[in-house]
């Protein structure tokens, strides 16, 4: 029997209008665009005062389905990775399907903070390998400006709202999900997380005054945790692979600070041409960094480039995936 793949066939992004750029919040917490830079390589980020995470995944999906010329009707599966969805329950999928009239469509969200894309991106892509399904949507999407701290300036300037979604369709040319390797360490929950809103701390007149509603992030340990193992991971796909860095046409790095970035770029010996990067437009809107860049540079994509997708997140999360690029644009 011919082996199905599944191809990524289209990709839609969607970011807010609103612009806040470095000067911008450096007038109400103690930073300094010089600083964020120089840590972080982030310049701006997109915020949407109005609406919930759906708006911006179905802005995307939308884009998605017009692009393609697809009917809603014709869309079977939408996972959407976010750790900012409308509410703790129905889950976003079910909003955007019913926003868009994908009414032929289920769904769910998947949690798995920056590394959700690439989560999303593998357990999609087994419903298309199966056969079972035609037409895949995966969505990664945060609107993290809803659990910021924009008192606490080792977090607020880092991240931003928006995302992406792509269409998986099975192909059985050699292009589509080649592979991934994806890992989970919940040791590692304790230096970023969002400590209250669930069930081990609802919402209380207390958490809401200890701010435990928003981001909590140990940067420097986050930092030595992301940095080795994004590496790590990229490297150990491309050895599976067979793949050398003349092989590897991009690397699709997760956007959370410039430094991790190059430093996995790096052990993969990949040059900065080679490297896709938007964080000083977008900065880090975590399960939307990657659909972000893929929309970003889709047009300088060619069919058979071998794609590396890789990120590091709170969980702690981390994986890589490698995509063979299905169409040129
Ligand atoms: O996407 C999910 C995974 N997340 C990540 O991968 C993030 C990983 N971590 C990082 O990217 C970096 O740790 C940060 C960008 C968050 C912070 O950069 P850093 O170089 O690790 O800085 P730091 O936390 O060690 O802080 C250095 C100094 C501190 O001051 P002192 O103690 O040296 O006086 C901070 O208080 O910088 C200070 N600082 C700031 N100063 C100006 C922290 N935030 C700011 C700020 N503006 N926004």
């Amino acid at each position: 029997m011919e082996k199905i793949a599944a191809a990524i066939t289209g990709v839609c992004g969607y970011v807010p209008d609103e612009i806040v750029t470095n000067d911008d919040l450096a007038k109400f917490v103690d930073t300094s665009d010089e600083w964020i830079t120089t840590r972080t390589g982030i310049k701006e980020r997109r915020i949407l005062r109005e609406g919930g995470c759906s708006d911006i995944a179905a802005a995307a999906v939308k884009g998605l389905l017009e692009k393609k010329g697809l009917d809603p009707m014709d869309i079977d599966l939408l996972i959407v990775a976010t750790v900012t969805p409308d509410y703790p329950f129905p889950s976003t999928s079910n909003v955007v399907c019913d926003k868009l009239g994908m009414k032929n469509a289920w769904g769910y969200d998947l949690i798995a903070a920056c590394s959700g894309f690439i989560y999303g991106l593998a357990t999609g892509a087994q419903f298309v390998e199966t056969g079972r399904y035609k037409k895949v949507i995966v969505v990664g999407v945060d609107k993290m400006s809803a659990i910021l701290d924009y008192q606490d300036r080792s977090t607020c300037v880092i991240f931003g709202d928006g995302g992406g979604a792509v269409l998986l369709e099975p192909t059985s040319e050699d292009v589509g999900i080649k592979d991934f390797i994806l890992h989970a360490d919940g040791a590692g929950r304790q230096y970023l997380l969002q400590p209250a809103g669930g069930s081990v701390s609802p919402a209380s007149i207390e958490t809401v005054e200890k701010r435990m509603h928003y981001v909590k992030q140990e940067g420097k340990t986050v930092f030595k945790f992301a940095v080795t193992n994004m590496a790590e991971v990229s490297a150990q796909i491309m050895e599976k692979n067979n793949l050398t860095s003349d092989d590897v046409d991009w690397l699709v790095p997760h956007q959370a600070n410039l430094r991790i970035i190059d430093a996995t770029a790096d052990r993969m010996g990949l040059p900065k041409e080679k490297v896709m990067i938007n964080i000083q437009k977008y900065g880090n809107t975590t399960a939307g960094t990657l659909p972000l860049c893929l929309w970003d540079y889709e047009k300088q994509l060619k069919k058979g480039d071998n794609i590396i997708l890789s990120a590091f997140g709170g969980g702690f999360t981390w994986g890589a995936v490698y995509v063979k690029w299905a169409y040129n644009s």
